[in-house]
């Protein structure tokens, strides 16, 4: 008995945990208050209806039920003589339960409510349709992770669109394009896997936040997606999904008759072309009779299209839609075509323009199950876009927005960046269509312009690592994309709150750390990114991670800002530049048009300008791009400090991998800083009037340390290594770079740059004249083989005491092609670490305690 009882009261906050149960963590309710409360819950449920997805309802139901209140439900078949969960449809609750109906409820809508009846009470979970009532129950469920008072309960919801998709990027061989967390849950070898499991696990995860539908292949889509073989692996998956009520969609190639079928042709017209895509539509529905229907990416980046024979998008999608139609299929066709090889001397060529001078000219041409599939912004996922005026460009064609919850072009799986602020200035944003009042997400809900379909795709990406997206906190992208699928108008704090709550916990001092990492993450990335519109200054031609600043430019892709000694931006005016402006609605037209009114969040985007030209906040350009930068690196390294509070708070592995990752971030951060600051001092000629950019005291670069083995190269871009070169360690065992300290004796951070290539594990040792202070091997996954700025990496030893004339010495072993490479060491003192230095800075002082 006694050890039973020491057992219970032992603290299980510090247990490890994957993430692999993401926000359905369904954790123990401790709080006393919240248990009182709960004890008033029923004992038993009753499903009215046995079909799937109800019985997935009820099973959950007892899941989460017995996790957070460690009670088994009994499961009855009719209406109990006691209190009970009653869970069903409208019809069915009807029967039961005449008292409880809530009125006419819509499909997938829900209502939750207390009836008192037969003196008994009952917990209605009443659904419009079978998913209604499963998304009745994990919004309860929710409610009560979160510890709300349920003896209130009164909540009536319909989700904001029917479309609420992810699309997942998937290979058939098991790569993932864009994706950060491992290998496809869906194909391996170009197939579907054998062990599909986890893919019902996904679905579980998508549908307790209201996702409907998932497009499981790549957009840039295998042919082979649609051969007799592949159709069988899908039907698999469909049946994992099925429970959840997640439809399964693809994505085609337009050039399958070709390469799959065999035909001379695959255009669209062809009575053959068309034969054939009915033949695999008919095999698809054999299969799979809830299959939702395809996702065309077409004439894009080097993708096959109806261009090809002289066709329209609205031909292609039409000739698709009107197979899918007949079976509640849709056909969702991307906006997402330009030409990737445009003429980059010609001022008035602009990527920007392009889906609104393709899709415009066909608005109400389409099937009325067409669905135009819309990305935010005119360009690419950014760190910040305006929002793409063919929004407002289609008023009979329905229309869905794509938001990207992988983070492509903000960090990867490497940093920090809770995207929902940015996705609810591009869903409130008003586009003023008609002059009245038009936002994007009345747009894409089918309200603002009558539309039969709409909604919301996410780009989502999960892959087979156990926590699903690779950073911990990045999971709150995909259940942010989900609530605000459901429910445009959540707010940032709201999502987040509920989000943190459920998984990692209700105490308010981890809500609220949390919290504020995320919802400041995104301005801060922002800032040491690509700040006023100028886009993300990644290298565009690969990885789309580190800083890359000139391949953007005086290349056909068109994502150019036009930086020179002058000035920077894209003239996109009506009056001299590319005329994009021009394709938004007047009163917006008018407000971008005009340097007075247009917001300096966007300037780049719109405007060239002088770099010393004064924005409305009263710095000038080239003086903002400093400070934002700066300030961006600094608002990194709090996140790190902030997150130490939850030390003992949180599961160790979870604390212990954000931890480590956000102490990766703050060291990329100020990689981006000076990357971006150097280049745009050596462009704009301007000094930072802080004398921060190119200036930095307490950094010894490695090019200037005595070298044993280590010889010096220069590095591509210049601006991605401090000084604009390196060291490596070629055809050696181990090679030394040494240096004496000048500076005051004192408390020190020593920062290490080095270079993490994706392969190769070298390793470094840091000592202290003989004493070694620190060791680590380099053994991160970042996205490429060199020296540049998405390998730059800091590994910061903390507290070391150095006395003038010490001799710092860092051992670095090669591993493979990795040649151990080094950047700078950065020595910053630490000025108020009073509890280290008891009152004086002195090394003596310092090195004894030490
Ligand atoms: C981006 C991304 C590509 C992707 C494309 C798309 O350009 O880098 O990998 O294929 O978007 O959305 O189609």
């Amino acid at each position: 008995m006694l050890c039973i009882a020491v057992m219970l009261a032992v603290p299980v906050t510090g247990h490890a945990e994957t993430g692999a149960a993401g926000w359905l963590r369904y954790a123990a309710i401790r709080n006393p208050e919240t248990l009182r409360r709960d004890q008033a819950l029923p004992a038993g449920v009753v499903l009215l209806d046995r079909s799937p997805v109800p019985l997935s309802a009820e099973q959950e139901l007892v899941r989460g039920v017995r996790s957070m209140l460690d009670r088994t439900l009994r499961i009855d078949d009719t209406l109990p003589e006691e209190d009970a969960f009653v869970l069903g449809t409208a019809s069915e609750i009807e029967g039961a339960l005449p008292q409880a109906r809530a009125g006419t409820l819509q499909p997938e809508s829900f209502s939750l409510s207390v009836v008192h009846a037969h003196g008994h009470a009952y917990w209605v979970i009443e659904g419009g349709d079978a998913r209604g009532v499963l998304y009745g129950t994990f919004r309860l469920l929710a409610k009560m992770g979160t510890e709300q008072d349920l003896a209130m309960l009164h909540d009536s919801e319909s989700p904001s669109a029917p479309i609420r998709w992810v699309n997942q990027w998937d290979n058939i061989d098991g790569s993932i394009e864009r994706g950060y967390a491992g290998r496809s849950i869906f194909f391996d070898n170009g197939a579907v896997r054998e062990d599909v499991s986890r893919t019902g696990e996904y679905a579980r995860l998508l549908a307790s936040v209201g996702i409907d539908g998932c497009t499981v292949n790549n957009v840039n889509a295998s042919p082979k997606m649609l051969s007799p073989e592949m159709i069988g692996g899908l039907a698999r998956i469909a049946d994992e999904f099925r429970p959840w009520g997640v439809r399964l969609s693809i994505s085609v190639a337009l050039n399958s008759p070709q390469t799959l079928g065999g035909l001379s042709t695959f255009d669209p017209l062809n009575p053959q072309v068309i034969a054939w895509w009915q033949s695999r539509v008919d095999a698809l529905y054999a299969q799979i009779p809830d299959f939702g229907g395809f996702v065309v990416k077409a004439d894009s980046e080097g993708q096959p299209g109806p261009s090809q024979y002289g066709r329209t998008p609205a031909d292609a999608a039409n000739m698709l839609a009107r197979m899918l139609k007949p079976h509640g299929g849709i056909l969702l066709y991307r906006a997402f075509v330009y030409n990737h090889h445009l003429d980059w001397n010609d001022m008035k060529a602009d990527r920007a323009r392009a889906a609104y001078d393709i899709f415009h000219p066909l608005d109400g041409k389409f099937e009325d199950n067409v669905v135009v599939q819309i990305k935010y912004g005119p360009i690419d996922f950014q760190v910040r876009e305006p929002v793409s005026p063919i929004f407002a460009g289609l008023r009979k064609t329905s229309e869905a927005i794509e938001l990207q919850v992988t983070q492509e072009y903000t960090g990867q799986a490497h940093h920090a960046v809770f995207l929902i602020p940015l996705w609810k200035e591009s869903l409130d944003f008003d586009l003023h269509a008609d002059n009245r009042s038009t936002t994007v997400a009345s747009i894409v809900e089918g309200k603002a312009f009558h539309h039969a379909l709409g909604g919301f795709v996410g780009v989502a990406n999960v892959g087979l690592d156990a926590n699903w997206m690779g950073h911990p906190l990045s999971m709150a992208n995909l259940y942010g994309f989900g609530r605000l699928a459901w429910n445009p108008e959540l707010t940032s704090a709201a999502i987040a709150e509920e989000w943190t709550r459920l998984t990692f916990s209700n105490n308010p001092e981890v809500a609220s750390t949390v919290d504020g990492i995320l919802l400041h993450s995104w301005h801060a990335y922002e800032g040491y990114t690509g700040s006023l519109g100028i886009g993300t200054l990644t290298d565009i031609l690969h990885a789309h991670y580190g800083p890359g600043i000139e391949s953007a430019e005086r290349n056909g892709w068109g994502q150019w800002f036009r930086a020179d000694h002058q000035g920077v931006g894209m003239d996109r005016t009506v009056a001299t530049g590319t005329g994009y402006i021009g394709q938004y609605p007047p009163e917006v037209a008018k407000r971008y048009e005009s340097l007075a009114t247009m917001p300096d969040s966007l300037l780049l985007f719109f405007h060239h300008v002088p770099w010393n030209y004064r924005l409305h906040n009263g710095q000038t350009v080239i003086q903002y791009t400093y400070n934002a930068h700066y300030a961006g690196a600094e608002e990194a390294a709090q996140f790190m400090t902030d997150w130490k509070r939850l030390d003992g708070l949180i599961d160790d592995e979870r604390y212990q991998k954000v931890l480590d990752l956000l102490i990766y971030q703050s060291g990329h951060a100020v990689v981006w800083r000076d990357a971006v600051c150097n280049w745009a001092k050596s462009m704009s000629g301007i000094p930072d009037d802080r004398g921060r950019v190119g200036h930095y005291p307490d950094r010894i670069e490695a090019e200037n340390m005595k070298l044993t083995g280590y010889t010096v190269v220069d590095v591509t871009p210049p601006e991605t290594a401090s000084g604009a070169k390196g060291v490596v360690c070629e055809g050696q065992a181990s090679c030394m770079a040494e240096t004496v300290f000048h500076g005051a004796s004192g408390w020190y951070d020593l920062g290490v740059e080095y270079f993490d290539y994706r392969s190769g594990d070298s390793t470094f040792r840091v000592f202290l004249n003989q004493q070694l202070i620190g060791e680590w091997t380099a053994d991160n996954t970042l996205p490429a083989e060199r020296m540049n700025g998405d390998t730059s990496s800091r590994k910061t030893l903390d507290g070391i005491p150095l006395r003038t004339g010490d001799t710092i010495r860092i051992e670095g072993t090669p591993d493979g092609n990795e040649p151990a490479p080094l950047d700078y060491i950065a020595v910053d003192r630490i000025v108020s670490r009073t509890d280290k230095a008891a009152g004086s800075n002195s090394p003596d002082a310092a090195q004894t305690k030490h």
